[in-house]
């Protein structure tokens, strides 16, 4: 099913070129209104990759790459069309047209999202009313600064059963949304009531800044400690981590994950703007993918308690497969991050993520805990365990490097670990090639040649066409110069589709966006587009422009048509020529 150019056109809108980018370009310089970095899809020192704000688009002025949102995802994710239009949906919380019908979702889920922002902002706004006294007491003693309060938006709940659905029925939601969005719940008589009360709220913002859900946290002791928005159709935990939106745009190479959000926000007030926490789940694989998306460093920052070692463990083995380079923490003399910065200070959590040690370290020490290492059995246990995960490392160096630790550890030379890690690596590769073997092979990723150049048929036509093109997309209203041109009179395919679309919209008084019409062309039409649209122009006689460029257009037009009937006769002659000879 072909997705909606109306739907396409709302996914350019909430997917901000500059935003997108730079999730996987550092934009390190500016130029005019253009941002600059070094180009993802060749190698260079210097950057040559510009982003246009105001255009949303990309260009690469060294390898002459170049589109919209949509082909820079299509790009740099590898992905057809229509997958990339998928993956952008997701990320900016749109669902994919064909899912569930049109644009009656979309509304509602806009919706959903204007609801969680107005509470928001209403809970923000309690904390200067005496109903919010109680949570700012609390935000006190958790030594939380306003700065803090107000970069995460923390905000209060009040001691009520009804404040906020009241105030939102009030501002014509219905309570069917406020379900929906999981602020308030059906009662046993019918009337819904507030889900968040007497808490400390933390809003859950997404990268694209959308509020999509909470966190309340009970004001001191009780249980339970915290309560979050279940799953709504603009909120997925799985897929969402607290904080990203701030950490998104650290100048560290790493992000931090910690366990808890008074964690988070207590690292970020301490200078460590790089902290995220799962939203009350375990860590995902979707969560581990989205971390990668921003870096490819993590410091495992978790409780230092048993449930938190174990929760690192299994982390570790979600984040490395998802290609990134894990650390862990370990905080001696406190429970958590927070507790940690409160006691010791900033500079003592700096320290301890320099030295944080390597996750080998981390599950040697792990391993190490389930043993009895006073007994010959336990240590025995211990040195199968370890050199299995040692075989199974991803880096084999760093592997050999530990050799030594767990030789020491067990109390065996370190031969003889060498020989048994060797042995279990051979057993390791064995059963590896035979998974392989059993898969169908996948096929490799196409090579993807440097932008094609665009060849024309017909070149004085086809720079008419392009001045055209370029004309209009300035400026809209100079289509009332056109009307003699059709579609059909372009020599160059791909701009007579875009006068078609540009055409058609202007008729309405609409101007298309450049990333709009990108979406619809093949990577080379792209690139080649975006290469025109960093031309400079030439403002003041338009219409005169306008007017040559069609005569060109015309004229090469006739010429043209007369040499193709011409080879058409031709054609015909020589086959004629042939069955009768
Ligand atoms: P913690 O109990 O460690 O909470 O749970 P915390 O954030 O460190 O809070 P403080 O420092 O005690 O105030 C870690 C995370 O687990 C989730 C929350 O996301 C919390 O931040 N959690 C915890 C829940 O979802 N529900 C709970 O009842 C408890
Ligand atoms: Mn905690």
């Amino acid at each position: 099913m072909a997705i909606p150019d109306s739907f396409i056109e709302e996914l350019v809108a909430r997917s901000d070129i500059v935003d997108v980018v730079s999730d996987y370009v550092q934009l390190t310089k500016r130029s005019g209104s253009n941002q600059f970095g070094l180009c993802p899809f060749h190698s260079e020192k210097t950057p040559s990759f510009s982003v246009s704000p105001d255009k949303q688009i990309y260009h690469c002025f060294g390898c002459g790459k170049g589109g919209g949102v949509i082909s820079f995802i299509m790009e740099i994710e590898n992905l057809p069309f229509r997958d990339a239009v998928a993956f952008l949906a997701r990320r900016a919380g749109m669902e994919m047209p064909d899912e569930e019908d049109d644009g009656e979702l979309r509304g509602r889920r806009s919706r959903l999202l204007e609801l969680n922002r107005q509470a928001a902002r209403w809970f923000y706004g309690n904390l200067s009313l005496p109903e919010g006294a109680p949570a700012v007491e609390y935000i006190k003693k958790r030594q939380l600064s306003p700065k803090t309060v107000k970069s995460f938006g923390l905000g209060a709940a009040p001691d009520d059963w009804y404040a906020l659905t009241n105030e939102m029925r009030r501002r014509g939601y219905t309570d069917q949304e406020l379900i929906d969005a999981g602020l308030s719940k059906r009662g046993k008589n019918g009337g819904s009531y507030d889900v968040f009360r007497n808490r400390l709220m933390f809003p859950v913002i997404d990268v694209r800044g959308s509020v999509i859900g909470f966190s309340g946290r009970i004001l001191g002791d009780g249980e339970p400690k915290y309560l979050n928005t279940p799953d709504t159709p603009v909120f997925q935990k799985s897929r969402n981590l607290f904080a990203l939106n701030l950490a998104k745009r650290t100048k560290r190479d790493m992000l931090i994950l910690a366990e808890g959000n008074v964690d988070v926000v207590m690292l970020h007030q301490a200078g460590f703007d790089c902290a995220v926490a799962s939203l009350g789940t375990s860590l995902t694989p979707d969560q581990a993918r989205l971390i990668k998306h921003f870096k490819d460093n993590v410091v495992i920052a978790y409780d230092s308690d048993g449930a938190g070692v174990k929760a690192a463990q299994r982390a570790i083995g979600l984040l490395e497969p998802a290609g990134l380079k894990v650390k862990v923490l370990r905080m001696e003399g406190a429970k958590d991050p927070d507790e940690f910065i409160k006691k010791k200070g900033p500079e003592a959590f700096e320290l301890l993520l320099e030295r944080s040690a390597s996750h080998m370290e981390y599950r040697i020490e792990a391993v190490k805990a389930k043993y009895d290492m006073d007994t010959g059995d336990g240590r025995l246990g211990f040195l199968r365990e370890s050199i299995d995960m040692l075989a199974g490392n991803f880096d084999p160096l760093e592997a050999e490097v530990y050799v030594g630790r767990v030789a020491r550890e067990a109390g065996v030379s370190e031969e003889t670990v060498s020989e048994q890690l060797r042995l279990a690596r051979r057993n390791l590769a064995g059963r590896r090639k035979k998974d392989s073997e059993r898969r169908v092979m996948r096929p490799e990723r196409a090579a993807q040649p440097d932008s094609k150049r665009i060849r024309y048929r017909n070149v004085p036509s086809a720079m008419a066409e392009e001045g055209v093109i370029k004309s209009l997309i300035r400026d809209p209203e100079l289509i009332k110069y056109t009307k003699d041109l059709e579609p059909e009179d372009f020599t160059a395919d791909f701009l007579g589709r875009l006068y078609r679309v540009i055409r058609a919209k202007a008729e309405n008084h609409e101007a298309v966006s450049p990333a709009v019409l990108l979406a619809g062309l093949e990577p080379d039409e792209a690139a080649h587009l975006t290469g025109l649209l960093q031309e400079p122009v030439n403002l003041g006689g338009a219409r005169e422009a306008m007017a040559d460029y069609i005569d060109v257009i015309k004229t090469e037009g006739l010429k043209d048509r007369g040499d193709r009937d011409l080879m058409a006769v031709r054609e015909n002659l020589q086959k004629k020529k042939g069955l009768g000879g």
